[in-house]
């Protein structure tokens, strides 16, 4: 179980269409769960997708089963490994939240993304996921997922004077989380 280094907006490896994952339960995608795993926990995540570590596959993991200071008001996720995903809107509904992403340190913006979704994919094992989710929970997955396309939260702002700094933002803001 290795911390991997986060690589940052810029870095064309972020740019990439994740490859499909073709075999479950192997020894390679355990390493690279906990590798995720550790590397997520230290940088006090809530999210990470394989390609902020270099590693060119679909596969994201996301929820922490704990209340987010950022979304008080939100059920807690629990904690998903979600591979091969897709993702349906339930509705033509979009609505704007903050976001950060650990690729894009120290920044937030405000991103619309589809307010209730269905999404499809395996865990690690290779057993099927299926899940219908809104709010905090769809907008987490619709993140992580974007990380698959090569497609980073900054790219999806309609409004620019809704990005900019953390500390500048949101002054006294203890919690420092980035998806
Ligand atoms: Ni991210």
């Amino acid at each position: 179980m290795t911390v991997k280094e986060i690589l940052k907006m810029g870095d064309p490896r972020l740019l990439r269409v994740a490859l499909p994952v073709e075999r479950f339960d192997t020894h390679e995608l355990k390493l690279l769960l906990k590798d995720m795993t550790a590397t997520m926990l230290q940088a006090q995540g809530v999210g990470l997708a394989a390609p902020q570590i270099g590693v060119n596959l679909q596969v994201v993991m996301f929820g922490t089963g704990e209340p987010n200071p950022r979304y008080p008001k939100e059920a807690p996720v629990a904690k998903t490994v979600l591979i091969n995903p897709v993702i349906t809107p339930l509705s033509e509904d979009t609505e704007e939240g903050w976001e950060g992403c650990l690729s894009v340190p120290g920044l937030r913006g405000k991103v619309p993304r589809w307010k209730s979704i269905r999404y499809s994919g395996f865990d690690e094992k290779g057993t099927p996921i299926e899940k219908e989710a809104e709010g905090f929970h769809a907008r987490m997955v619709q993140h992580e997922c974007d990380h698959l396309w090569g497609i980073l939260y900054p790219m999806r702002i309609k409004d620019f004077t809704q990005f900019g700094f953390t500390e500048v933002l949101f002054p006294g803001l203890s919690d420092s989380s980035d998806d």
